[in-house]
């Protein structure tokens, strides 16, 4: 029932997890490091096709250089430690988005974590970093040109070629941690028909029971894909 489903996470609420401890904010995404471990090992034990999880939006550099170069740090010992791991997982790993405004160091990390995991094939996991939707549609776009035989499944492709990914089905599920209830240019194309999970909870203190209840809750979720029921039913992943 969960296999081959695509999982999306906005890992929100790192900050306001660490301020109300009288932490810095930093601390919080130390923290949530961790958890992004165990949603991966989660994931991976749940059968979960493809998880993409939402690192740094490309509207995160606004933020104080301090904590923009924390989360980069953390990015990279993310790659250098875990990519070990993932191999004995059999974890495909993947940085989605732009590449142009990284450090060398931290590219030459994510195409290392990349190629020894390229024939990985239980799990598809990619991390979004310098991610925004509407720039990878923009750029998608302006590689179709005026393609006369663009078809959603194409533009799928293209899409993910942007993204320096390949083609991996639009989002079953996503979910959202930390209260707010926004997309914030995350997948906006590849959520079209997504079953929204929204929980209070910040990223630190999500964890594999509370993933398992968002897969619960999208398991009774009737998806129709504008459907009727009857006819929307084998369309379902
Ligand atoms: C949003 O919380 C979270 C982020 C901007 C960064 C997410 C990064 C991690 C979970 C750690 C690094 C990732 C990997 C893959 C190793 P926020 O800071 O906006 O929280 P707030 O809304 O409470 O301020």
């Amino acid at each position: 029932m969960m296999q081959n489903l695509h999982v999306a996470i906005i890992m929100d609420g790192n900050g306001r997890w660490a301020l109300h401890r009288g932490l810095p904010r930093t601390a919080g995404h130390v923290e949530g490091a961790k958890t992004v471990n165990t949603v991966v090992e989660a994931s991976a034990r749940a059968g979960v096709r493809t998880l993409t999880l939402y690192a740094f939006s490309a509207d995160n550099w606004a933020r104080p250089s301090a904590e923009v170069a924390a989360l980069m740090r953390l990015l990279r010992r993310y790659l250098t430690t875990e990519t070990r791991r993932c191999i004995e997982q059999s974890i495909r790993i993947n940085i989605i988005g732009r590449r142009d405004r990284l450090s060398a160091s931290l590219v030459r990390a994510i195409e290392h974590s990349e190629r020894l995991t390229a024939a990985c094939s239980r799990m598809h996991l990619r991390i979004a970093v310098d991610y925004s939707a509407q720039h990878s549609i923009l750029q998608a776009a302006r590689r179709a040109g005026s393609c006369a035989q663009l078809s959603t499944e194409v533009f799928h492709g293209l899409l993910a070629e942007v993204d320096h990914s390949s083609p991996c089905g639009p989002v079953d599920l996503l979910i959202r941690t930390g209260g707010e209830q926004r997309l914030s240019d995350f997948l906006l194309w590849e959520c079209a028909y997504a079953e929204l999970y929204f929980t209070a909870r910040p990223w630190p203190e999500f964890g594999a029971e509370e993933f398992q209840a968002a897969l619960v809750e999208f398991a009774r979720r009737q998806r129709r894909f504008g459907r009727l029921a009857d006819a929307a039913a084998g369309q379902a992943s």
